[in-house]
């Protein structure tokens, strides 16, 4: 196995693992929307949507185990290719963004990821390590998007995502090779396409949840 410790081990394999995680949040934050959404059809649907989660047990369990491994891979790897960067580089340089990537996203990745690690460890105390009580989920989600505060840091924290997402999805495409001049257009828009809906889609929904309940 040492051609694949070494192949990991190198820049452009670390790139990929970077890229296949990314690609795999994606994935999860496409779902995790879905259902999020159906808090716009009412209590009875999210809850129930809740409930069959949970009902899957142990394959839950895998799958959050899972989502743990690649969020280890993926911040750790992020921030050794950050600072490796920053050796070999400790001068910026000006380049053009229209040759490709140079953008706000592309920039600040290092800095809204680490801002999204945040935002989900709050998330994550906030909604699902956090004693319920007689609470069904959808009556927390209710009681927490009726702050202010909340809803402001949401929408702010889902502009975060976007960007991110936006770049994420645009420079995984590359790291996994399926660059070609012809796609790049298609595999632009898609990146904004994703960004956007992650922007309004979940930005969104702590505001419906205030204006209807
Ligand atoms: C308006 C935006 C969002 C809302 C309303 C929301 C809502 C929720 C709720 C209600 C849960 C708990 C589900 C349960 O315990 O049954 C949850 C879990 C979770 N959310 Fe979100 N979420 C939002 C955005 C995000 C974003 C942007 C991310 C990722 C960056 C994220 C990542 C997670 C994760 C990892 C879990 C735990 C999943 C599990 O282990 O079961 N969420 N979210």
């Amino acid at each position: 196995m040492t051609w694949f410790t070494a192949a990991l081990g190198s820049s452009v394999g670390k790139k990929f693992m970077m890229a296949l995680t990314g690609l795999a949040f994606i994935g999860f934050l496409a779902a995790h929307l879905a259902g999020n959404l159906l808090m716009i059809a009412g209590r009875e649907a999210f809850n129930g949507y809740a409930e069959k989660l949970q009902s899957l047990g142990p394959i839950l369990q895998v799958f959050r185990a899972g989502l743990i491994g690649f969020a280890l891979v993926h911040v750790l790897t992020g921030l050794y290719l950050f600072l490796q960067n920053r050796k070999a580089r400790p001068l910026r340089y000006e380049t053009d963004a229209s040759a490709g990537g140079r953008t706000i996203s592309s920039r600040t990745m290092p800095y809204t990821g680490l801002a999204i690690l945040a935002f989900l460890i709050f998330h994550l105390f906030h909604f699902t390590w956090t004693d319920k009580g007689a609470q069904t989920i959808f009556d927390l989600a209710a009681a927490a998007f009726n702050q202010p505060w909340v809803i402001l840091l949401y929408a702010s924290a889902m502009i975060v995502v976007a960007l991110h997402v936006r770049h994420g999805f645009w420079s995984a495409i590359q790291s996994v090779g399926a660059n070609h001049p012809k796609t790049m257009p298609a595999v632009t828009a898609l990146s904004w396409a994703a960004g956007g809906i992650v922007a309004f889609g979940f930005g969104l929904l702590p505001f419906f949840m205030l204006i209807r309940y």
